[in-house]
């Protein structure tokens, strides 16, 4: 019999219970459903709904229950549909009249509400560490690279020099946003739903700051049509992760470029790469890949979300349960991403030579050319037009700007002089981009210092 039989003259069919059942993915939130379930029970008896001796029997056998799923020793039923009444069941067939007396003032619809929120905030919290431990490996690295020059890009073109310290850290800037979004999601996921019934409250004079305050919550929900219907705070985590995994698949990205042949600014770690069945040479980055490649899934999550969401009438519709496959693939996929990629960049092998090489050609101090007939007094778009000359010079001779005799200079303007080498050089062109933000040694210091303040890094 359903627990919700009483006014049916028929079973559900089968198929219907295939088909309506959660079970087969909401059960991983068994921990939050007792926990929550334990925190009514002991407010229904504080508030004198149920008895003491009645209070305290639901919550201890919902503690044996917990150990007993933990252990391994609980099989669920598909028939009870979803996670709230396979664990409502189970207490039932325990401690039978009493455990009836559990769902008093509740209904699945807060209930949900509220297990959802309480899983999120744990997988927010374990996400957040993984975060900012990759922003402790990031740190390390930049640390190690503050002089270690290399080409800047734009267009995928070498633009002009910065170092690899400089360039690590824009992800770190990039990660700790994402860090940020988490903690901001949090903040609205943070009220306690229970109270509000299927959707109009309930007539029990329920003590709803107590179960916020014995769950943890900051606050309880403000409007029970919104609490029971919103799926906002899913919505926006999501999007946190979303954006996440872009930066991730864009540092994949250029992982993948950086350690081909073409490249070679970096070497992965053999630990964290993977060969060819048949090109006996190959070594290649699939983790990185796979990163990438998962980035996909987890738009493809927000966009199902946004799609179950936009034609509800308020306030809970069957459809919601569609939430929880979407969200829980996106939390996992993170999850799976983020110790795998960590690992993966703290074994690299960093090319510094390969990457001095790389900045050596191309002209990235031509910017730096220009800049320094400015100072002799010529205007920038004059400037502009003979470095183009002169590099233009120089691709047909086969030479670099340091590679110019001051003859051959002197022939594009008469304003150079011997320092012109001193300003030109890699070194320089780096080091005088100091302002806060630049790729300057110093100023990237600067940033690194803030940041391990923020994060606790030692
Ligand atoms: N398993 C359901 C869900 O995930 C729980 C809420 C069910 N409520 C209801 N009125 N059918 O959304």
């Amino acid at each position: 019999m359903k627990l919700w039989g009483g006014r049916f003259s028929k079973n559900t069919d089968q198929l219907t219970d295939d088909f309506n059942s959660s079970i087969r993915f909401d059960s991983r939130l068994y921990r939050h459903d007792i926990k929550g379930s334990i925190a009514h029970a002991k407010m229904l008896g504080r508030c004198g709904i149920i008895t003491p001796e009645e209070s305290d029997l639901i919550c201890r056998t919902l503690e044996e229950i917990l150990s007993d799923i933990e252990n391994g020793h609980i099989e669920f039923d598909i028939e009870a549909e979803d996670i709230h009444m396979n664990i409502e069941k189970i207490l039932i067939s325990r401690i039978g009249d009493t455990g009836k007396k559990l769902h008093t003032g509740r209904s699945r619809n807060d209930q949900v509400a509220l297990d959802i929120r309480m899983y999120l905030k744990d997988e927010i919290d374990s996400i957040k560490a993984m975060i900012s431990g990759l922003i402790t490996v990031l740190i390390k690295i930049a640390e190690k690279n503050l002089d270690t020059i290399m080409p800047g890009y734009t267009h995928l073109q070498r633009a002009q020099p910065v170092t690899f310290a400089h360039h690590i850290m824009a992800y770190v800037q990039m990660f700790s946003r994402d860090y940020d979004r988490l903690s901001d999601c949090f903040k609205r996921l943070d009220s306690m739903p229970l109270g509000s019934g299927a959707l109009a409250g309930t007539t029990y004079n329920l003590d709803r700051s107590f179960v916020a305050s014995e769950l943890g919550f900051g606050s309880i929900t403000e409007n029970s049509i919104d609490a029971v219907s919103d799926r906002d705070f899913i919505l926006e985590l999501n999007s946190a992760l979303a954006i996440a995994m872009m930066h991730l698949s864009r540092f994949c990205e250029e992982i993948i470029l950086w350690c081909s042949h073409e490249f070679s600014f970096i070497e992965l770690d053999d630990a964290y790469s993977t060969g060819s069945s048949i090109m006996p040479q190959k070594k290649n980055p699939d983790v990185a890949e796979l990163i990438r490649g998962k980035t996909g899934k987890v738009y493809g999550n927000l966009m199902s979300l946004l799609t179950v969401m936009k034609g509800l009438p308020l306030a809970y519709n069957k459809d919601m349960q569609e939430d929880k496959e979407a969200i829980f693939d996106s939390v996992d996929t993170v999850k799976a991403c983020l110790p795998v990629f960590t690992r993966m960049i703290e074994t690299m092998t960093v090319r510094k030579d390969r990457m001095l090489a790389a900045a050596k050609g191309g002209f990235l101090n031509a910017t730096d050319l220009a800049d320094y007939l400015v100072k002799k007094g010529v205007p920038f778009r004059d400037s502009h037009y003979i470095t183009g000359k002169i590099v233009a010079y120089c691709i047909e001779n086969g030479k670099n700007i340091d590679d110019l005799s001051m003859n051959e200079l002197k022939t594009f303007s008469d304003r150079f002089d011997e320092d012109v080498y001193k300003a030109v050089s890699l070194e320089t062109c780096v080091n005088e981009r100091k302002l806060p933000g630049g790729p300057a040694s110093g100023s990237v210091y600067a940033s690194i210092l803030k940041i391990k303040d923020m994060y606790n890094i030692k």
